[in-house]
């Protein structure tokens, strides 16, 4: 319906800022995607421009999907949320402005569950500190993260949450195939090495 495409159209739009790249822009450092990884997600601001801009990119990604869940539920209604949570991570994954080569969906998903339940926000917040300060891998963090809150919205029986967070669970793992194949030949780099 009408209300559930304007949702998903607004969530779509704010997950599409790319904060990565206009932090490094803005910050005289050239296109971040020319950097490291080439992904213009915080990890790799990080990499490219250091702790400070690494973290307002993390936390400008992050407020991004918080954004469109919460315009979704206070604009078009609960119904539009779960299909606005996954527009947020697509507009963050495949920005219209970037020729839809975008992030890989790790820090909006975390704003998207801390707007589906703040239950399913705290597990995510949880796994994925814990994943990232036992191995210092930020994909590996990033992958457990998603998955464990999509599993865990499960078992809370939190249905259509599950739903929304199982298919971004598919495209955040999909994103990250590169990752998962350095990380399979252990040589995915850890945060704070250079690469
Ligand atoms: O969310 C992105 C992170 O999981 C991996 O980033 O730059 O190492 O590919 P990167």
């Amino acid at each position: 319906n009408t209300e559930t495409g304007l949702a998903m159209l607004a969530a779509y739009l704010v997950g599409s800022i790319p904060f990565g790249l206009l932090l490094t822009k803005a910050a005289g450092l050239g296109d971040v995607r020319a950097q490291g990884s080439g992904n213009i997600g915080a990890t790799n601001v990080l990499r490219a421009g250091g702790k400070k801009l690494g973290a307002a990119t993390l936390l400008l990604d992050l407020l991004k999907g918080l954004a469109g869940v919460l315009i979704a539920r206070f604009a078009f209604g609960e119904d539009t949320v779960p299909y606005a949570a996954v527009a947020a991570v697509l507009g963050h994954c495949f920005p219209v402005w970037l020729g839809f080569r975008g992030g890989k969906g790790v820090a909006t998903n975390a704003g998207v569950a801390f707007g589906l339940a703040w239950m399913l926000g705290a597990v995510y917040a949880i796994a994925w500190l814990g994943v990232l300060a036992v191995t210092r891998i930020s994909s590996l963090a990033g992958m457990t993260a998603v998955v464990v809150t999509a599993v865990a919205a499960w078992f809370a029986g939190e249905t259509e949450a599950f739903i929304a967070l199982a298919v971004i669970a598919v495209l955040v793992l999909w994103l990250h195939r590169a990752n998962i194949g350095r990380l399979l030949k252990g040589e995915e780099p850890k945060v704070g090495s250079k690469t």
